[in-house]
């Protein structure tokens, strides 16, 4: 049995105050749900005070990125121990738009992984089409390089803190969601793909969540699919009330 994943990336949006107060008000809302893990993540500057704000709570809290290392001289780098020490318990990797604007590359991704994995946290790691290459049919092809090279070398004890978020990068913050059916046809190839690199046991535990618009109203048919296994939401995460219709999406 897979337990669902609901994830908040709220990305560059919000001071400490405004952070604080959108967990406070998310956290009534959420507090019955059963049978799914809610992550919320907020910039680096708000991670300490959303942590200590959540104790108690059902949510958890994720950073959008991290460094491989674990001190040393790397100016404006924050390493996965120290994101421990915040309060996290998980952290997105290799999103897209950090590959698009930040030079991350599968390497960098695999890197950071390895390090959040070692440091005892959940690495959400990122991947995802783009239009240009879902038009020119090679969306199979991006994806299987990415998983690969993702998770390269991970040890199958290793996946039991490996969540996996396939994003189309044409479906963020665009408002086109992939079809439910689009959708599920990837997670089913990622499953594939685990299966053959890592083992059926691993495959089947692994979540696979979806992100791309991701919206109240669209969040059931999402989760319908067998193989989706939760979901990394952007915009809809940035108000409490709409967050948590998508996190309590089985009440
Ligand atoms: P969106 O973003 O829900 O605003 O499309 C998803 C994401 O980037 O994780």
């Amino acid at each position: 049995m897979r337990i669902p994943v609901i994830a908040g990336n709220w990305k560059l949006f919000k001071t400490l105050a405004e952070s604080v107060a959108l967990v406070n008000e998310l956290k009534p809302l959420v507090a019955n749900s059963q049978g799914v893990e809610i992550v919320v993540a907020p910039v680096f500057t708000a991670l300490s005070r959303v942590s200590d704000a959540i104790k108690g709570s059902n949510i958890r809290v994720a950073a959008q990125d991290c460094y491989w290392e674990e001190e040393g001289a790397f100016t404006g780098e924050v390493a996965p121990g120290l994101l421990k020490d915040a309060g996290c318990s998980h952290v997105i990797i290799g999103h897209s738009e950090r590959r698009q604007y930040f030079g991350e590359t599968d390497l960098t991704v695999n890197k950071k992984t390895r390090a959040a994995i070692a440091a005892g946290l959940n690495a959400i790691v990122c991947v995802g089409e783009t239009l240009a290459e879902r038009e020119s049919e090679q969306t199979f092809s991006v994806i299987d390089s990415q998983i690969s090279g993702s998770l390269a070398g991970l040890a199958t004890e290793d996946f039991s803190r490996v969540v996996i978020a396939y994003e189309p990068v044409w479906a963020i913050g665009t408002g086109k969601t992939a079809s439910d059916a689009q959708a599920q046809e990837v997670h089913v190839f990622i499953r594939q793909l685990i299966s053959r690199q890592f083992g059926q046991s691993v495959a089947d535990a692994v979540r696979i969540l979806y992100g791309g618009s991701v919206k109240p109203d669209n969040v059931k048919g999402l989760m319908a699919q067998p193989d989706i296994d939760g979901a990394l939401v952007g915009g809809a995460s940035l108000k409490a009330e709409s967050f948590a219709a998508i996190a309590t999406f089985n009440a």
